[in-house]
């Protein structure tokens, strides 16, 4: 599969490099200085490449990976996203803090709306890139979990595979009007900002299916 990063920076670019390792295309896009993405497709080698924005969403599947305020300019960039699989690993903070929404709705519905026709997933939002970067591809049982969510269960069932590829653990976390508990900010009774592992996460996702308050964040 050919997967286009928009944000090739800490999140997008360990993506971009774990996805190769599992045997991917890359194309990396979006970024102030483009010698930054063209150092890391030789870094990462084999058939990566550098692309525009637009590029990198006629992929397969298009990872957004860019600070909160530049998401509307990196949806611009991209331009139609019609049918297409995304995989927005973005969280709500701008310089004022972290945005909430009217009506209470999800960063993820939130960005949903303005990523018009996008066949839309959130995941890879919830552990720092230094951490995804080093607990990539432990053992099966030790792997860490990485959290999806949507409401096309094809494109979620897609994203799980490639989560499974880059050396982590999917789990589906349900719809996107319900998946709050791995959004900013980090806090008690919420999955953002911790590691969890099978199988304690299957019954997070249960909890949330079920509307009720998820177990206690597991020590490993
Ligand atoms: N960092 C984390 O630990 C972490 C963890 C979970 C989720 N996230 C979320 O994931 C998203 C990406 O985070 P990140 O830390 O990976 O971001 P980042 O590295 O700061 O930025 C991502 C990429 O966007 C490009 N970029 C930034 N500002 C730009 C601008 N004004 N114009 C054009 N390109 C620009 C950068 O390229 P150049 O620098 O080459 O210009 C960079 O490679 C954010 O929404 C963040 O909240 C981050």
């Amino acid at each position: 599969m050919e997967i286009g990063i928009i944000g090739a920076g800490n999140i997008g670019g360990n993506a971009a490099r774990r996805f190769a390792l599992g045997g991917h295309g890359v194309v990396l896009s979006y970024s102030r200085d483009p010698a930054n993405l063209d150092e890391l497709a030789r870094e990462i080698g084999g058939t990566a490449r550098v692309g525009t924005p637009a590029e990198a969403a006629g992929c397969d599947v298009v990872m957004v990976s860019v600070p909160w305020p530049m998401i509307d300019d990196a949806i611009d960039r991209a331009g139609s996203l019609e049918g297409t699989v995304v995989i927005d690993t973005t969280n709500q903070f701008s310089s004022g803090g972290v945005v909430t929404f009217p009506g209470g709705g999800t960063a993820a519905q939130y960005n949903a709306a303005r990523m018009k026709g996008a066949r839309y997933t959130k995941s890879f939002n919830t552990l720092t890139a230094g951490f995804q970067a080093q607990a990539a591809d432990r053992p099966a049982r030790d792997r860490v979990v990485q959290w999806v969510c949507g409401d096309d269960g094809e494109a979620k069932a897609l994203v799980m595979g490639l989560i499974d590829d880059a050396g982590y653990a999917s789990v589906d976390l349900g719809g996107l009007a319900g998946c709050a508990v791995m959004e900013a900010p980090r806090r008690a009774g919420a999955v953002y900002g911790e590691e969890w592992r099978l199988p304690d996460a299957l019954a997070v996702a249960e909890a949330v299916r079920l509307g009720r308050a998820i177990p206690e964040t597991p020590a490993y």
